[in-house]
């Protein structure tokens, strides 16, 4: 196959960030996919209705030109207020709600501290039909790295499956063999998006002839078969995996650092790496299932009407991408040639 002509996908899980990084990586996304589940774990995070409705305005400002729909999402602390939440769903303004346990990842300081403090939230997010997206780690210090997303699965996802019954909930990024049983034994109530990275690279990519900052994002990259269970789930067309780059750009000095930030900038790159990997699985057909259709079901909106046409037409990821005085990007396989491309 040479040619895949499918409904136009979307992202469900991106950082585009503010200001000038905004202006410079939203157009990426706005290029290949119709929507787009758009993080809020700005500085100062996006916790209320009113922060949502002005980010949302500077997001069609840096992508105006394309058909492009932002779906917006509230940072959730131990003081989110339920009426402002629930409001500002009804309101078409608040797609879903993110749980960022409190210092488990990029810009998570103001997470929650406890998920059962805000029970009462969850319980109305649950009335009212409101995806809760989560960053499905718990950051203790005496749970390895590695092992943090399989811990938080056993002490939060499952219980909060169990004790909120009508919850919807999609755990984000997911890395692990754990994370794909645990949407198989939970569907249809329980999604995953999955990331390139995960999908392209296990934890030796990390060290390979040194130490790789640009291929450090949380949760860390796992042994190779996570990534197997991962590629498989993906590419098996089932209704609770969906594309979600979890795109999440920082400036090169501040990843080659001593303590250099986590995320991949994996936008520029996006429709290009998941198609290496559904070719290598010889599962192009269930492309479209994956990047078009499973996520819009799971949240209740129609798929996107418009086709677009990829082609196997070999092409150059950018090196950099520069983000005017402030510095440049360096996007997931920055500089590789895919042989695949999109336009
Ligand atoms: C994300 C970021 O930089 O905002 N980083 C990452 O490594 N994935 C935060 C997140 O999605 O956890
Ligand atoms: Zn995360
Ligand atoms: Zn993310």
């Amino acid at each position: 196959m040479t040619v895949l002509t499918i409904r136009r996908p979307d992202d469900w899980h991106v950082h585009f960030r503010d200001g000038e990084i905004l202006k410079s990586v939203a157009p990426f996304t706005a290029a290949q996919f119709g929507r787009a589940i758009v993080m809020p774990n700005l500085v100062p995070p996006v916790t209320t209705s009113a922060m949502a409705a002005d980010y949302r305005k500077r997001i069609e400002a840096a992508v105006a030109g394309h058909a492009f729909q932002p779906l917006m999402t509230c940072y959730l602390t131990d003081a989110t207020d339920v009426s402002d939440l629930i409001g500002g769903h009804k309101a078409g303004i608040f797609t879903a709600a993110k749980l960022y346990p409190a210092h488990a990842t990029t810009n998570s300081a103001a997470g929650v501290t406890d998920v059962w403090r805000i029970k009462p939230v969850l319980e109305a997010m649950a009335e009212s039909g409101m995806p809760l997206l989560v960053h499905g780690e718990l950051p203790k210090p005496e749970i390895d790295v590695f092992d943090r997303e399989k811990a938080f699965i056993d002490a939060i996802l499952v219980p909060l499956l169990d004790r909120i019954p009508k919850l919807k909930i999609v755990l984000e990024h997911v890395t692990t063999k754990d994370g794909v049983a645990a949407v198989r034994a939970h569907r249809p109530r329980l999604g995953a998006t999955i990331t390139p990275q995960h999908l392209l690279f296990n934890r030796n990519a990390l060290f390979n002839g040194g130490i790789r900052p640009h291929l450090y994002c949380l949760p860390v990259l796992k042994r190779e078969e996570h990534r197997q269970a991962l590629r498989q789930a993906a590419t098996s067309g089932e209704p609770g995996f969906f594309l979600g780059t979890d795109s999440a750009p920082h400036l090169r000095h501040l990843k080659e650092a001593p303590c250099g930030c986590a995320g991949v900038f994996g936008a520029p790159s996006a429709l290009p790496a998941y198609l290496k990997v559904f070719e290598e699985e010889g599962a192009l057909d269930k492309f479209e299932t994956f990047a078009s259709i499973n996520g819009p079901r799971f949240y209740g909106l129609p798929p996107n009407e418009e086709r677009i046409t990829l082609r196997k037409s070999p092409k150059y990821v950018c090196e950099t991408v520069e983000i005017g005085k402030l510095g440049d990007i360096v996007p997931l396989l920055g500089g590789d040639q895919l042989a695949w491309s999109c336009g």
